[in-house]
């Protein structure tokens, strides 16, 4: 998989996409991830990016040309299967959504900042706008960090347990159980005795239950329609 990320902030995006899992995918060649920052395509001698909104009001609008320059660029070297533009206006970003782009080949997120882009760009270009949750950011840079994290470790071989993406919490709509590692008691805290006893199948039992309940008291809503 390819993601091309566009953002007039790029330094934003360095280290949540160079360490750990997401680091690891890359040097595995599982993923490309290549960041294009916005002003090398400004315009004029200072690099513009942004300009004063039609019809006044706070704030600057991103501007169409130097997206565009940045986009058809890529658009000419490959195809792309989505182009997205986080945006706190768009569809929230949840696991089936991540599941949904962790299947496509080349993808571009452009980052939104200050007032928003201008809406052509919308009209033009992108194919889903995304959000990830009803609060404002500065910019859309976090976001598409969130998102690709969420995407690329469900990317085959990118866990080393290959189970291990699909125990995830809201893989199934239901939490994680709770986990424990040693000491097997910590200041009068017992593990529950039921990990200790060596028997698979009770355990496997026993985490489904506590999926189950953890789910039920802290987010009945995943459970509608699915017990
Ligand atoms: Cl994608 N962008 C911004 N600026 N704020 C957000 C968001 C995105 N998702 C939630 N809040």
């Amino acid at each position: 998989m390819r993601i091309d990320i566009i953002s007039a902030v790029p330094d934003l995006l360095q280290s949540p996409l160079n360490h750990s899992i997401v680091k690891r995918a890359q040097d595995k060649q599982i993923v490309e991830i290549v960041l294009h920052n916005l002003h090398e395509y400004g315009l004029g001698q200072y690099h513009q990016i942004d300009d004063a909104p039609f019809g006044g009001g706070a704030g600057m609008v991103m501007m169409i040309e130097p997206i565009a320059a940045c986009i058809r660029k890529l658009q000419a070297e490959r195809v792309y299967d989505e182009i997205i533009y986080t945006t706190p206006d768009g569809k929230t970003f949840n696991q089936q959504t991540a599941n949904a782009l962790s299947l496509k080949k080349n993808i571009i997120i452009l980052c939104g900042h200050y007032k928003g882009i201008d809406e052509r760009i919308r009209q033009l270009f992108i194919t889903q706008e995304i959000s990830i949750g009803d609060y404002v950011l500065s910019g859309g840079e976090l976001a598409a960090a969130v998102m690709t994290d969420a995407i690329v470790r469900l990317l085959p071989q990118v866990l080393s347990d290959e189970t291990s993406a699909l125990s995830d919490s809201f893989q199934d709509n239901l939490l994680a159980p709770p986990v424990f590692t040693r000491p097997a008691e910590y200041e009068g805290l017992a593990v529950p005795t039921i990990l200790l006893s060596g028997n698979h199948a009770k355990i496997a039992e026993w985490r489904d239950e506590q999926s189950i309940t953890r789910t039920q008291e802290r987010r009945p809503d995943l459970l509608e329609g699915l017990l």
